[in-house]
């Protein structure tokens, strides 16, 4: 079974990656099995300095889900390049860096810095959980085009910028990025939501909102995937309550060329490699002798099966 997928900046044996937030730097993993076994790793985000993120609790369990609402919790970028990517390295698979930042220089900053070290660059303009920064560039199609040519600009690897779900109309956005240079999409970061406990009679969170993830925002991320597939000429990396070899066919077929898996790393922490092992059988169960042949096999024949090569 060939489960190769070629993308721009990334060269990947399968399409399975950690999502961003969701697997920190890969040490902890790193335990439970080889990650050169991953078609690529996406990191946690970096800002320019070192956050604490949010005060606790900023996780919160939902049905078929989970809230978050960490805050971009990280060493920082100079930290990141000289604590965890050399670790990275040795594995040898390809590296994705999210990139986030408060406003637009320091997202320039962190991209220019962080780009020498890595193969792709994820822009995270999607943060839900951040005062400052994330949300307002994903929600507003001027600000993620000009925050997404100036990143384009200033980095030295092909950008994907990672949409919010969170918005009315999800093919403004892609539509803007894709004018201001971005090289793919990312889809889609957690969607704004809320649990209040009822003893307190308070939001749970500290940050009173945060991001729903997991299996029940499979099927809008699916939606959301499907759409753009049609309106841009880009190629994504789908991501949104993934668990299964079945759920990634679904995200193919939809218009993703690889995608990754967030919360359901924190379940079970041999979720990625298990689904690596048990994709060729699944493609074969439907018929399928590549990945790249299931790519946008859910539209008709004009937006078939497009590939994307640097
Ligand atoms: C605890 C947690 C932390 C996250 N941190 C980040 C982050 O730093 N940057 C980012 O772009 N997305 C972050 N995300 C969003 C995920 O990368 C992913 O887009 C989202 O969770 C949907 O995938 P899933 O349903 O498989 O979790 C985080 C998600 C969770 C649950």
């Amino acid at each position: 079974m060939n489960m190769n997928v070629a993308l721009p900046g990334l060269t990947l044996k399968n399409p399975i990656m950690p999502a961003s937030g969701c697997f920190g730097f890969g040490k902890e993993f790193a335990q439970f099995y080889e990650l050169s076994d991953l078609g690529a790793v996406i990191m946690k985000a970096a800002t320019a300095e070192k956050r604490f993120g949010n005060d606790t609790p900023r996780v919160a369990e939902a049905s078929s889900g989970m809230l978050n609402a960490i805050g971009l919790q990280n060493p920082g970028v100079e930290g990141i390049i000289k604590e965890e990517i050399p670790f990275l390295k040795e594995h040898g698979m390809p590296i994705i860096a999210n990139v986030a930042g408060g406003t637009v220089d320091e997202y320039v900053e962190v991209a220019e810095k962080i780009s020498e070290h890595v193969d792709a660059l994820e822009l995270n303009i999607s943060c839900p959980n951040v005062k400052e920064g994330g949300v307002q560039f994903g929600t507003d199609a001027g600000l993620a085009e000009d925050v997404t040519r100036r990143v384009v600009e200033a980095s030295h690897v092909p950008v994907y910028v990672k949409l919010s779900p969170n918005v009315t109309d999800i093919i403004t956005m892609a539509k803007a990025v894709e004018v201001a240079g971005a090289s793919g999409l990312s889809m889609i970061n957690t969607l704004t939501a809320m649990r209040i406990d009822p003893k307190t009679r308070k939001p749970i969170l500290s940050n009173k909102t945060g991001g729903l993830s997991g299996a029940a925002i499979k099927p809008v991320s699916i939606r959301m995937i499907h759409q753009v597939y049609e309106a841009v000429n880009l190629p994504i990396i789908g991501m949104g309550g993934i668990e299964s070899a079945e759920d990634v066919i679904e995200y193919l077929l939809a218009g993703a060329s690889a995608v990754a898996v967030g919360s359901a790393n924190f379940k079970n922490p041999l979720i990625c490699k298990e689904i690596i092992d048990e994709l060729p059988n699944t493609l074969q169960k439907y018929g399928f002798t590549s990945v790249e042949e299931v790519i946008g096999g859910a539209h008709d024949e004009s937006t078939e099966n497009r590939v994307f090569r640097s």
